[in-house]
């Protein structure tokens, strides 16, 4: 397992660029199977969870090959319906085929998913809408064996605004005879690069990223190019990163609009946050304000993703910060790792307290998860002395080269293997 080595104590100061979002590509990837031509992907970032993904485009007939920053997908020859369980055991969200897999063949095969480190995860969302759109579905010997009966639109009413849910059903929908509603809809802003992405193939839907998504089924999809959205995750670690390291940091590309509740908390936190010709530029406070309670939600709430990056943060806050995680049971694993760092944290099912201001010290951690090995990251550039994260991969899922972005602002990191 690879591993980074930061030095802290160094300030990040400098320019960098927003790289493409994981969670709007991932979706749009699988979309790309519904075409008989050519995708072009740009912006597409270099990650491990793409790397999979095109894996399991690989694996279903399509052809998949990186032209610099730009992915070109081409499913004319695609021929399986099925995702082994290999694949589908390395990449969780893979799941988001589902819909795209039967729109193509009226019938998909797909291991389950399964849990993971951040959660039990169910799809019964996913499975239950799918159900509605006329597609059979039974389990046996650990996969999912989905075949649509006939098409039927339908209105569906989703009890939670899951991301993946509302994906697989715009998904599964678009050549879907007839009008199909999403009630309750999730509205992040990688749905709405999903619905752009789909209406630039020939779908018709309206209302992504409001909680009504209407979908008019259309006959054909046809190839696409596309731009992905700036990746609103990454850039508010980044952000997260210079504001540990007492620092100054300009990002070209990032779309603040989509950033607004992590951009409120860095403000509170006493951050001078400005848009300036394109770049979203930070300014650290000496001292860090805590911010109160802090609770994930649905878009345009909190994010979960971003909770443990701004909770290493909070360790350098004067004062006590809450955090309540409503969206996943198991996203508080990097707690321990930070402790070890010399945080005081103390966790209560869904919520947990941070003490500031603590003097962290450089210690041999390891990533718990992909936003959990993130936020280490955070914690090392404050702490004193050196500090070894291991488990680096589940970083490499989320961040482009991320020892590149931070050693190009001047902090010591390197990798090794
Ligand atoms: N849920 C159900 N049943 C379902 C679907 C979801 O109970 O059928 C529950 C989940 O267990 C969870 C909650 O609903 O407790 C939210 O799940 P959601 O479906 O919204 O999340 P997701 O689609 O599985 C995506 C992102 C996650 C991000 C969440 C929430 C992708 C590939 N993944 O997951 O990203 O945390 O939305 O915003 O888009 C990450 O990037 O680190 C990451 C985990």
């Amino acid at each position: 397992m690879s591993r980074f080595i930061i030095e802290g104590g160094r300030k990040m100061e400098g320019e960098i660029n927003a790289q493409g979002s994981k969670n709007a590509v991932l979706p749009i990837l699988a979309a790309t199977i519904m075409s008989d031509g050519k995708n072009m992907i740009y912006n597409c970032p270099r990650l491990r969870d793409v790397d999979m993904t095109i894996e399991v485009l690989k694996n279903l007939g399509c052809r998949a090959d990186f032209d610099g920053g730009c992915l070109e997908v081409d499913a004319s020859d695609i021929s399986g319906y099925t995702i082994p369980d290999e694949l589908m055991r390395q990449m969780r969200s893979s799941i988001i085929f589902l819909g795209a897999i039967i729109a193509r063949f009226g019938r998909a095969e797909i291991s389950m998913p399964g849990g993971c480190e951040i959660g039990i995860r169910p799809i019964d969302l996913h499975l239950a809408a799918l159900e509605k759109l006329g597609v059979d579905i039974t389990e046996s010997h650990g996969f999912i064996h989905c075949v649509r009966k006939k098409q039927i639109p339908a209105d569906i009413h989703l009890d939670f605004p899951s991301v993946g849910a509302t994906e697989n059903i715009m998904l599964a929908a678009c050549m879907t005879d007839g009008i199909t509603t999403i009630d309750n809809a999730a509205r992040e802003p990688e749905i709405v690069d999903l619905g752009r992405f789909l209406n630039r193939m020939g779908a018709k839907i309206k209302g992504a990223g409001t909680d009504r998504i209407t979908i008019s089924g259309v006959h054909k999809l046809y190839g696409a190019a596309h731009t992905i959205i700036p990746d609103r995750i990454v850039c508010a670690t980044y952000l997260a990163c210079a504001m540990a390291s007492g620092g100054t940091l300009a990002i070209k590309g990032a779309n603040p609009k989509d950033m607004g509740a992590m951009l409120s908390v860095l403000r509170n936190m006493g951050a001078e946050i400005y848009e300036d010709r394109k770049k979203l530029v930070i300014l650290s406070p000496k001292k860090l304000k805590s911010i109160g309670t802090i609770k994930t939600m649905p878009y345009p709430g909190f994010p979960t993703d971003i909770q443990s990056p701004f909770m290493a943060l909070a360790t350098q806050c004067d004062g006590s910060s809450v955090f309540v995680e409503n969206i996943f049971e198991n996203r508080f694993r990097h707690t321990e790792e930070l402790v070890r760092m010399g945080a005081d944290i103390k966790t209560d099912g869904r919520v947990a307290v941070v003490i500031g201001k603590s003097a962290l010290t450089g210690a041999r951690v390891a990533a718990p998860d992909l936003r959990g090995g993130a936020a280490l990251a955070v914690a090392a550039l404050a702490a004193e002395g050196r500090t070894e994260i291991d488990n680096i991969t589940y970083v490499d899922r989320g961040y482009e080269a991320m020892e590149n972005v931070l050693s190009s602002c001047g902090i010591e990191i390197k990798r090794r293997e």
